[in-house]
């Protein structure tokens, strides 16, 4: 069975101190629940690791927002994966829209750090999803197929080991969040294209997350859906009470 999944996507908004004490609210917020969906925060690199000491020992899982394509050597001011997994990180999110659209991040890219995520025991949580004009134009699922090829250089075992997160990049941060009806479509589409390229048993067991503007509002119509297996939380991620509310959408 697919995994159900709320996941916080931080980025660049937390310096040392305040990842640390948002960690701490949420491990608090947390404490003698027993949350029906995995919850994983993915933060600043500058964070990872304290944020990992931090929850150490709750439900909490740990990830960060990107990796190096490189394995290690002379690349100032990159982070590799192993340096990621080196602090207990579970995750790594891969692929996000801002990466694709203020990093140049295209498929070679993202396949040489797929790889090396998953090398060195991380859970790639890669995401997907188009720009306003290409809904408009009505290209999003061809565009999103493009985008779902570097996953699908993987072998099926290790297709297995990753989450995908559809996110409308017209959603993101916007206050406009895709219908659930919308999601939902996008999501069925993209569990049909594992099907056609994996099996069946692989797409069933694929964790399909939803972001762009979720929260605790519409989380509860959005998780309902049937493809729909969770969330990548941006805004909302960054306090523990909104966070908790999504979480609680899982009932
Ligand atoms: P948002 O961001 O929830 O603030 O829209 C989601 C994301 O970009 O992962």
């Amino acid at each position: 069975m697919r995994k159900k999944i709320v996941a916080g996507n931080w980025k660049m908004n937390t310096t040392l101190q305040e990842g640390i004490a948002l960690a701490n609210d949420l491990k608090n917020a947390l404490a003698g629940k027993t949350p029906k969906c995995d919850v994983v925060v993915c933060t600043p690199y500058i964070s990872v690791a304290a944020v990992a000491e931090t929850v150490k020992g709750s439900v909490i899982g740990v990830g960060a927002e990107d990796c190096s394509a490189n394995e290690k050597g002379a690349f100032t001011g990159e982070v590799s994966a192993s340096m990621v997994a080196s602090t207990g990180a579970k995750y790594c999110i891969l692929g996000h829209s801002e990466r694709r659209q203020y990093h140049g991040e295209d498929n070679a890219l993202l396949i040489k750090k797929l790889n090396l995520a998953l090398a060195n025991g991380l859970t790639p949580i890669f995401c997907v999803g188009e720009v306003k004009e290409e809904r408009e134009a009505n290209t999003f699922k061809s565009v999103i197929e493009g985008q779902m090829a570097a996953v699908y250089t993987l072998s099926a075992a290790d297709f297995a080991k990753v989450v995908i997160a559809y996110e409308p990049v017209w959603a993101i941060g916007t206050g406009l969040t895709a219908t659930s009806a919308q999601a939902q479509e996008v999501h069925a589409s993209i569990r049909a294209s594992i099907a056609a390229k994996y099996d069946k048993a692989t797409a069933e067991n694929t964790s399909i997350l939803y972001g762009g503007s979720c929260k605790g509002s519409n989380a509860p119509e959005l998780f309902a859906q049937p493809d729909i297996d969770g969330g990548l939380i941006g805004g909302a991620a960054l306090k523990a009470a909104d966070f908790m509310q999504i979480i609680e959408a899982w009932k």
